[in-house]
């Protein structure tokens, strides 16, 4: 049997659209008894996905503004639910117009969000049911206001067209997002170890099974892709940081190394899974305070020290844990792992130590925020019902695993 599932995504700075179509891979329910995990995870179709990123608008201030997200998000839904549906084939215009009664049912659902209220009662004038089984919804963590958009639009769409809709972890999309690639053989077998970096979060999770996780380990301070953004601001470098910390980076190892410039490893033999990088952050600030004015060069030799240094820390970390909890299948999410050198160095260490251990981290366009990876996630939640599937679900900024 096939689902198709909308996921819908505006935790942050990206607002995200996705219809997939999802099978069961030899797997799951016949009636309540669930038969096996969802070891390869499920048979993922994408029909059709539609994104549209705040990033130069938020460039300006440095960072992500919530109540700007939160406009944005308002301004870019209706219009990206509209080109995922059309992406799909699932686009298809109305005859009769909304009675009263629905449009009253719309309003209240939207009374948190009357920026978009006026596009969606005119979407949903427009177009017919589109063939929508489940609706799956980031829920937290990340910016309340900009959640409560995709939640408020999920549900308004929910009530009137009756589609049930899931709260999904946006952390635990980061997780399934590597199931996406689906040329590769998908062989997720347990214990598996999650480590998950990103522009809010750095965590070690290990998963006993689909939906079974611990955090294990985590930062005390900065995120690591925080870390990346705060240390592109002090060489002058726009929001995000990450890409353009790792272009510098990129030309400096063309180079012999500048042993002049060096960086601490913050946490590096301590005797846990934690990670701290605020400091590693100041090292550089005190660095290009000393150093004065930079060249271009020293630049780029500070940008691959830091890099450097925040590789080493996770790669050090996050091996100890797969020695310690024998863990079978090695999944690293998240956009920091768009990040070459920290790709390679995964790849790298498992295939040098761990070649018995799967490596999966997801393509490029995967790592960073999207809505497949959320409708992958609600839709393995949804079959599993390992939640009662909450219907009046609230935004949870600190959602955790
Ligand atoms: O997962 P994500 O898209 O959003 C959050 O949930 O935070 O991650 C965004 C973070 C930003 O901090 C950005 O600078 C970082 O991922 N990032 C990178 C790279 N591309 C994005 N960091 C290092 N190298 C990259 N190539
Ligand atoms: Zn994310």
């Amino acid at each position: 049997m096939k689902t198709i599932v909308l996921g819908i995504e505006t935790s942050c700075d990206e607002t995200a659209i996705c219809i997939i179509e999802a099978g069961e891979h030899g797997v799951i329910n016949s009636g309540n008894e669930v038969k096996e995990p969802f070891n390869n995870g499920p048979e993922i179709k994408v029909l059709g996905n539609a994104l549209q990123s705040q990033i130069e608008i938020h460039a300006k201030h440095g960072g992500v503004f919530p109540a700007l997200a939160k406009r944005e998000h308002s301004k870019n839904i209706t219009p990206l639910f509209i080109e995922a549906l059309k992406k799909s084939g699932l686009y298809q215009e109305k005859k009769s117009t909304l009675g009263d009664e629905e449009k009253t049912k719309i309003l209240v659902s939207l009374k948190m969000e009357h920026e978009m209220a006026a596009d969606v009662i005119q979407l949903l004038e427009t177009i017919e049911k589109p063939n929508i089984d489940v609706i799956a919804v980031t829920q937290g963590p990340g910016l309340e206001p900009a959640l409560w958009v995709g939640i408020n639009f999920a549900k308004t769409l929910g009530t009137v067209w009756n589609i049930k809709v899931v709260p999904t972890n946006h952390m635990e999309g980061h997780i399934v997002s590597v199931l996406v690639d689906s040329e590769k053989e998908k062989n997720v077998t347990f214990p598996a170890l999650a480590l998950l970096i990103s522009g809010g979060h750095t965590e070690l999770v290990l998963i006993k099974s689909w939906h079974e996780y611990s955090v294990i380990g985590r930062t005390r301070d900065d995120a690591v892709g925080e870390a990346f953004d705060k240390v592109a601001r002090i060489l002058g470098l726009e929001y995000p940081g990450g890409p353009k910390i790792s272009a510098l980076a990129k030309k400096s190892r063309e180079r012999v190394k500048n042993e002049n410039i060096v960086l601490p490893r913050p946490m590096l033999n301590t005797k846990d899974y934690d990670f701290s990088f605020s400091g590693l952050k100041t090292a550089v600030l005190y660095l290009v305070k000393k150093m004065g004015e930079l060249s271009e060069t020293d630049k780029e030799d500070i940008a691959r020290e830091f890099e450097d240094s925040a590789t080493e820390v996770l790669v050090k970390k996050t091996r100890q844990a797969m020695i310690d909890h024998n863990v079978r299948t090695i999944i690293i999410g998240g956009g920091v792992i768009a990040n070459e050198n920290i790709r390679g160095a995964f790849q790298k260490m498992t295939s040098m130590d761990f070649i018995d251990v799967n490596l999966f981290i997801p393509q490029i366009e995967h790592s960073t925020d999207n809505a497949i990876m959320i409708a992958v996630a609600g839709y393995m939640r949804f079959v599993s019902k390992v939640d009662s599937l909450e219907v009046d679900f609230k935004a949870s900024g600190n959602l955790s695993l």
